[in-house]
């Protein structure tokens, strides 16, 4: 049975169904710029040890919703919990994720597990326990969202050993052994698949699935080792879970557009480089039948500067989209990007609320 929140404005609108206004949350909402997640945050001791606790997970989890008004709670966790419970020991200093033995051979990826649908429900217990509280506290009131990373994205960090900004590291394992790069994609994807499936089983209303990374790829290589991943994650879903809209997040995605349209997405989240208007024209030429809706895109440093500044760049956002619904498109207000520390809370406060005062 599908399950309906009371407010469910981003589910209907992940469905192209009509809407008096857009529904709007943002990625990293239950973040660092929120005095209350500091609080909790530093009660947990480390940012592994609050994804680890249920209860306070869930606490920040739905701190967005209670401070800001958002119109769906996504839960608190991380996509880097999915290569840890494959065995890739992981630490997170000052905010960014280290992993201590980058995978960088064959008899490491060899000794990465291949993760069963019962392993993955029990080494990541907290987060299916996070889900389940979340749920209790809020209600039905408002939809939960699930997510996690792409085997794309994910192999980076795990290959790297963190953030980068060549990626070289898996770029040389890529062309030098593809065979092995894909061994380590399709590990990954099987568990992403079980995880997800098991999010929406205890109750994630929708899933977002990121591939922040995959557009460092040229069209080609997306094509060979992000897209195809993509897509298996995607229908095998759909399959399973027929009723729950996907969404695929790529940072970057001006010259892959299509190619994400062709992952199978219901949902396409969008950063600020391309223009929503013209996302949109696209989007029309390539969905055919298919029901796709578009999520994005402000800049989340516009939320640095003025008032003013705040209101017509949302503003401008909210036109475009307005002009550009039909019966088998739709939108979700949302950012670029992750939100950052840096952003006062009464400027994220003046972008929801701009979002929520629009009506089509
Ligand atoms: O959106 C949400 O509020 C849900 C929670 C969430 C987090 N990370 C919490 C988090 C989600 C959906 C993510 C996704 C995630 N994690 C991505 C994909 C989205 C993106 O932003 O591109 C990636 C690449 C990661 C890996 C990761 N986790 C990085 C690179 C970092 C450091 C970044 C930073 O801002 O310092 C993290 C840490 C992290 N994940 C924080 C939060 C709130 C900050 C850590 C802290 O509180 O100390």
């Amino acid at each position: 049975m599908p399950i309906i929140a009371i407010n469910d404005l981003i589910l209907q609108a992940a469905t192209a169904k009509s809407v008096e206004r857009p529904p709007v949350w943002m990625m990293r909402q239950a973040g660092r710029y929120l005095p209350e997640y500091q609080a909790v945050r530093a009660q947990a001791g480390s940012f592994l040890n609050l994804c680890k606790n249920p209860k306070l997970a869930a606490e920040v989890s739905i701190q967005p919703y209670e401070i800001l008004g958002v119109d769906a709670i996504i839960m608190f966790s991380d996509i880097l919990v999915i290569p840890e419970a494959m065995g890739a020991e992981l630490t997170f200093d000052n905010g960014g994720p280290k992993f201590t033995n980058p995978i960088r051979s064959a008899k490491q990826i060899d000794e990465l597990k291949n993760l069963s649908r019962d392993e993955i429900a029990s080494r990541c217990d907290f987060v299916f326990e996070t889900l389940d509280l979340i749920q209790k506290q809020v209600d039905n009131k408002v939809p939960v969202l699930g997510f996690a990373g792409a085997p794309w994205t994910l192999a980076s960090y795990m290959i790297e050993g963190g953030g980068s900004k060549n990626f070289e590291n898996i770029k040389s394992l890529m062309y030098q052994n593809p065979v092995l790069m894909h061994s380590l994609l399709a590990k990954i994807t099987s568990a992403v698949i079980e995880y997800l499936s098991l999010k929406i089983e205890h109750g994630a209303a929708l899933v977002q699935i990121f591939d922040t990374w995959a557009s460092v790829l040229d069209r080609d290589d997306y094509t060979k080792f992000a897209l195809p991943y993509q897509e298996q994650i995607i229908s095998e879903l759909h399959k399973r879970h027929p009723e729950t809209r996907i969404t695929l997040y790529v940072n970057g995605v001006a010259n892959i557009f299509d190619l994400m349209v062709a992952s199978g997405a219901d949902v396409i989240s969008i950063d600020w480089r391309m223009d929503l208007a013209e996302a949109f024209k696209e989007l029309k030429k390539l969905s055919g039948s298919r029901t796709i809706s578009l999520q994005g895109n402000l800049d989340p440093c516009f939320l640095l500067g003025s008032p003013e500044l705040i209101v017509s760049k949302t503003q401008v956002m909210l036109e475009a989209a307005k002009a550009s619904i039909d019966a088998q498109h739709s939108y979700i207000a949302n950012l670029g990007h992750g939100i950052i520390p840096q952003v006062p809370v009464a400027n994220a406060k003046l972008f929801i609320d701009t979002v929520k005062n629009f009506s089509y």
